[in-house]
């Protein structure tokens, strides 16, 4: 019932994200190598703290989840587009204090972070048939699953439901739907950086 509550509730908020003008920019014909990575930096910026202030939250109950961590191949990749990982901004403390007030929001923004590896697939395909040789050893983190990853995804959601196991199912989502908005919004705001 939770994972149907989740992937309804936080379908309108996935496409308006897919409007965001940097996903529509990354998923155009005309498509750049810049247009990638500002797409990358954005996602940098949010996962960074995500990663090294919020999730450690799970480990308290018991839940590794350092397979889950991203970091590496994402610092990795920016390297590779000659960006210094040190030199982008990143979200604030407080600002993730507020999305993710609770161990359920933490556990909901889990969830969207890795689901958005499935459509990475999608979207490393894409820049792999646009961009061809420029974005070659670049695609690390949208890699990260290979070409199917739905044996990960499943993997991870036997993870999920047991995590989420008595936990608020309302506050699971909202973390969830409070990750679609901030990460929607935080790629408006760096757009420009
Ligand atoms: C250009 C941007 C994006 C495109 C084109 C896109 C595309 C897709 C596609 C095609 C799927 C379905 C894959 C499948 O079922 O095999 C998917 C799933 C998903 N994406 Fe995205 N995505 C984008 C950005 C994002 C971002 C930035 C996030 C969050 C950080 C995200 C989170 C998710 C989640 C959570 C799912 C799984 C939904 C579920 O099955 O419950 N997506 N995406």
């Amino acid at each position: 019932m939770l994972l149907q509550n989740l992937r309804t509730q936080t379908a309108p908020f996935h496409s308006s994200l897919e409007q965001n003008p940097v996903s529509l920019r990354l998923m155009s014909e005309t498509v750049t190598l810049t247009d990638y990575k500002v797409y990358l930096r954005g996602l940098y910026g949010y996962l960074k703290n995500y990663e090294s202030l919020m999730l450690s939250r799970l480990e308290a109950i018991n839940k590794p989840v350092n397979k889950y961590r991203k970091m590496l191949l994402i610092e990795s990749d920016l390297l590779m587009l000659d960006y210094e990982p040190d030199q982008i901004p990143v979200i604030e403390q407080e600002q993730l204090m507020t999305i993710y007030p609770s161990l359920e929001s933490t556990l909901g923004g889990l969830y969207v972070l890795e689901g958005s590896m499935l459509g990475g697939v999608v979207i490393r395909k894409h820049l792999q048939k646009c961009l061809g040789i420029e974005v070659e050893g670049k695609l690390q983190y949208l890699g990260a699953y290979g070409d199917v990853p739905a044996l990960r995804w499943k993997d991870f959601l036997v993870f999920f439901c047991a995590a989420a196991g008595h936990l608020e199912e309302n506050e699971v989502i909202n973390g969830a739907i409070g990750t679609f908005q901030s990460i929607d919004k935080w790629l408006r705001t760096t757009i420009n950086d």
